[in-house]
């Protein structure tokens, strides 16, 4: 991974680690993927060259940038929606300032509306990070 994006993950996952201690209530922290989980779930990516990826639960976009940086590689894009309209503009930002802003498609949406709107085998992988209890009904 290049420098820029390197340093805002960095950056994300010690604010995340600074603002999520002190909050006893889960919803309102950013709740991100641990590097490891990104990064596992980005040697997915380029291992299977996947070029269409659908996340559902975008946050601040630390995850989004880990894939956005792999799909780079693969020729590929993200799209990746959450519900909270403030965590997409925040993500929208540190896309950009991590420069991989052109590799990902951040919507304002539901994921379990997405995902009904989304064709059988038009992605090559779905990454689920919302809340899980939903899970069973997408
Ligand atoms: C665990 S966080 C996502 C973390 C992010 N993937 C990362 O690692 O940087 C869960 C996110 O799911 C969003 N969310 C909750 N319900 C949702 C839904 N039905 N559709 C889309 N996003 C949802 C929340 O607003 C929250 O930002």
């Amino acid at each position: 991974m290049d420098d820029q994006p390197a340093r805002v993950l960095d950056d994300l996952y010690q604010e995340g680690r600074a603002h999520d201690g002190p909050l006893a209530d889960r919803l309102p922290r950013p709740r991100d993927m641990t590097p490891d989980a990104a990064r596992l779930i980005s040697t997915l990516i380029r291992a299977r060259r996947a070029t269409s990826v659908l996340e559902i639960g975008t946050s601040n976009g630390y995850s989004a940038i880990w894939f956005a940086d792999a799909l780079r590689d693969t020729g590929g894009r993200l799209t990746t929606v959450d519900t909270d309209a403030a965590r997409v503009t925040a993500a929208l930002a540190n896309l950009e300032r991590a420069g991989v802003r052109g590799y990902a498609g951040v919507r304002h949406a539901d994921g379990a509306e997405t995902l009904a709107g989304t064709p059988d085998a038009s992605v090559d992988l779905v990454v689920l990070d919302a809340e899980r209890p939903a899970y069973a009904g997408y």
